[in-house]
């Protein structure tokens, strides 16, 4: 079976959107052929052909800011089958029996691929179940309470009975298993557990409406670099920055992937510099701006900070990339259509913590304040950047003290200076399904939320594109 399992970020509709974008437009070309709030099933149009396919999952995993992790599939399982063997109640013993009987023979063949040497190894597996969706009552009643304990047995018995010298299971704490409350494996797990090496695997038994895809771990996001940097660097805001995961994405979806050492791109209201920051690690040609002096220092210092750390000099060419300007007079300082993309996140007003805000105080923001900065940007944008170029940038949402939700009209202000919305998910590229926590409401996906639930401020995550 051709096709991988990635195991989603978060916040999965975003994660979606990233995956498709990279598939319809880099090197890595193919397609979601199914999904869940947890993962997505691709199949490439070539990548698997690669005698190293292996290194380019690696290279992918590197590009994608919403991916945890990428499996290989070798078998599926319907959904039906399983319910049959798992139901909610159980009734038939016979049916129950003999279809685990059937799955048994299905994880029989998995394992001569999962593991390419069983005679006489010692062997280690870690079974992660993804559901549907981690509230499902499903999930805990029966996947986590019956399913796994089942696979780990049997995995192992079969292990052993195709000459395994020893065979191991990674033990969750029984405590979650009975709670029915259980996380899979995390990436940093699996390099502390050393299951990327032939005799030791993590098992993903991936669920989506259809049924479940069995399939082993080839790589892992690093979390802990991201964190590092997300957490160590020396000048953060963390109220107002957004995370290393959201930059990565954003990037992306300037759909610049190729020679990407060859592409300018520019943060206009760099902060402390977090897409600078990944815009580097991601090899761009990476240009940056602040209103505020401090700001700029603080980036310079942080960006210092990267390089050093990645063992790298900083330069006083690299340096001078990085400058105070306003907004509005970015074209004393930039030839026009110096930029391929704009990659950023203006000021969002204020940041209102517990209270929520009355309907006038926003709006007095919006007119006065945002308004403003955001018609300069576009206005600034369509100038400096080369035709076709994108800018993927924030806007805000405020959620208002009656309940409602107020935001800036972005896409009147982009389009009366020559740019257009670009869908975030394009049409029929994505199927449907039939839970609605799990759908797509409409066939063309505009912008996408990231925002914590009972957040004041959301962020609105938007594509422009000049129009000529
Ligand atoms: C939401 S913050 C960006 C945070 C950034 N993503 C980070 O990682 O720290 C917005 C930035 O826009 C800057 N800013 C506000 N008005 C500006 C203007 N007119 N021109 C340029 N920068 C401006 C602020 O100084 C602030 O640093």
């Amino acid at each position: 079976m051709n096709k991988f399992l990635f195991v989603l970020g978060s916040n999965w509709r975003l994660s979606i959107a990233e995956l498709d974008n990279v598939l319809k437009n880099s090197q890595f070309l193919g397609k979601i052929v199914d999904y869940s709030a947890n993962i997505a099933i691709v199949e490439f149009e070539n990548l698997h052909e690669d005698r190293y396919y292996v290194n380019k999952l690696m290279d992918l995993q590197f590009l994608l800011g919403g991916c945890q992790k990428i499996a290989k599939i070798y078998d599926f399982i319907n959904i039906l089958t399983i319910q049959e063997a798992f139901p909610l109640e159980m009734e038939n013993y016979k049916i129950i029996e003999k279809v685990r009987k059937k799955i048994l023979n299905l994880l029989d063949k998995s394992l001569d691929e999962i593991f390419p040497n069983i005679k006489k190894e010692s062997l280690f597996f870690a079974v992660s179940i993804y559901p549907n969706l981690f509230d499902e009552e499903y999930y805990s009643k029966i996947l986590v309470r019956h399913f796994l304990p089942f696979l780990n047995k049997e995995i192992m018995n079969i292990l052993k009975q195709k000459g395994a010298k020893k065979a191991l299971y990674y033990q969750y704490p029984q405590k979650n298993i009975d709670e029915g409350n259980l996380n899979p494996i995390f990436p940093h797990h699996l390099i502390k557990y050393g299951l990327f090496n032939a005799d030791r695997a993590e098992i993903i038994f991936g669920f989506t409406e259809e049924g479940v895809y069995i399939a082993r771990t080839f790589t892992s996001d690093d979390p802990s670099f991201k964190k590092k940097i997300d957490e160590e660097r020396p000048f953060k805001e963390f109220k107002s920055s957004i995370s290393p995961k959201l930059a990565i994405m954003m990037l992306n979806f300037l759909n610049l992937f190729e020679e990407r050492e060859t592409k300018k791109i520019i943060d206009p209201f760099m902060g402390n510099g977090i897409i600078a920051m990944f815009a580097t690690l991601q090899d761009f040609d990476i240009y940056g701006s602040d209103i505020d002096e401090k700001k700029v220092q603080n980036t310079i210092r942080n960006l210092d900070w990267l390089l050093n750390d990645i063992e790298e000099a900083i330069t006083p060419f690299f340096i001078n990339k990085f400058k105070k300007i306003d907004v509005k007079n970015l074209l004393d300082h930039y030839d026009p259509q110096l930029f391929d993309g704009i990659c950023t996140e203006p000021p969002l007003g204020i940041f209102y913590k517990k209270e929520k805000p009355y309907y006038v105080e926003v709006n007095e923001v919006i007119e006065t304040e945002l308004e403003p900065i955001y018609e300069a940007i576009f206005s600034q944008a369509n100038k400096l950047l080369k035709p076709n170029g994108r800018i993927c940038m924030i806007a805000p949402i405020f959620s208002i003290i009656d309940g409602k939700d107020v935001q800036i009209n972005v896409e009147k202000l982009a389009n009366r200076n020559n740019f257009k919305l670009i869908p975030i998910i394009k049409e029929k590229r994505i199927i449907n399904k039939s839970n609605q926590k799990l759908q797509f409401r409409k066939p063309h996906v505009r912008t996408l939320i990231d925002a914590k639930k009972g957040q004041i401020i959301k962020r609105k995550i938007y594509i422009f594109e000049k129009k000529n």
